[in-house]
């Protein structure tokens, strides 16, 4: 618990006035809104976002970001969010909340983009199921093709009886992969499949640095810095060190 809230005010610590940020969703990042909340009260900073649930929607707006939408800002200055694991390279699986469709829109506009984690998330190759959303029409079609590659499950919550439906509408299916080698090549994958909607793969390109964080301290990890393709910048990367 420690770790992930000391992660959490690290990248509150590194939002800057005026800017417009996107807002990833969870528990971590309902501990950066808090946070964040606290900075905007104390030090009269002005701060816009564009949230990626009805979570973080909630949770921003009671801490005093001003909700703004991609209409306005199609390009935001900076990402948080979380993740439910991260491999050593920084691709990351998500989709735990179930967001992770507008998550990876809000990440994709940015500029950059950074993923706060408890350290013990951090592992050195992704092996968990991947939270896929799925359009409920093609359900029972991608339940089918996911079968072949993977062991696919229709996600259910508590609350509600039978499927999770998203904020958009539509299904997650947790599909194990076991252990994840080449994340960029099943992400495409998966994506090939009609009806899926986006998958929980976010591939180490679209991220430019980890914050982890541990019982007593928080580092930013810049393993990689992602390839600039979308914003034609130039690609560097740098060694690992956990
Ligand atoms: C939601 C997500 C979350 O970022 C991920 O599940 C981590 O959540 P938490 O901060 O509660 O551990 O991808 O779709």
């Amino acid at each position: 618990m420690g770790g992930k809230v000391n992660a959490a005010k690290k990248a509150a610590g590194m939002v800057e006035d005026c800017s417009v940020i996107g807002i990833g969703s969870g528990t971590t990042i309902e501990i950066f809104l808090e946070e964040l909340g606290r900075r905007i009260k104390e030090e009269e900073l002005t701060v816009y976002g564009v949230p990626s649930s009805y979570q973080s929607h909630l949770a921003a707006l009671k801490n005093g970001v001003k909700i703004v939408d991609l209409f306005q800002y199609p390009e935001l200055d900076i990402c948080f969010d979380g993740a439910d694991q991260v491999d050593e390279n920084f691709n990351c699986i998500k989709g735990g909340g179930a967001a992770l469709t507008r998550e990876k829109i809000v990440a994709t506009a940015s500029k950059k983009v950074y993923i706060i984690v408890d350290s013990s998330k951090i592992v050195e190759r992704l092996n968990m199921p991947v939270p896929i959303e799925v359009l409920p029409f093609a359900c029972g079609f991608v339940e089918k093709k996911l079968a072949e590659i993977g062991k696919p499950v229709i996600r259910t919550g508590s609350g509600k009886l039978g499927p999770v439906v998203t904020d958009n509408g539509n299904f997650i299916i947790d599909c194990d992969f076991g252990e994840i080698k080449k994340p960029e090549e099943l992400e495409r994958e998966i994506d090939e499949i009609p009806g899926v909607v986006e998958s929980g793969i976010f591939c180490s390109k679209l991220i430019d640095g980890v914050i982890a964080g541990y019982e007593n301290k928080a580092e930013i990890l810049k393993g990689k810095i992602r390839h600039q393709t979308q914003r034609g910048k130039n690609l560097s990367s740098h060694t690992f060190k956990p």
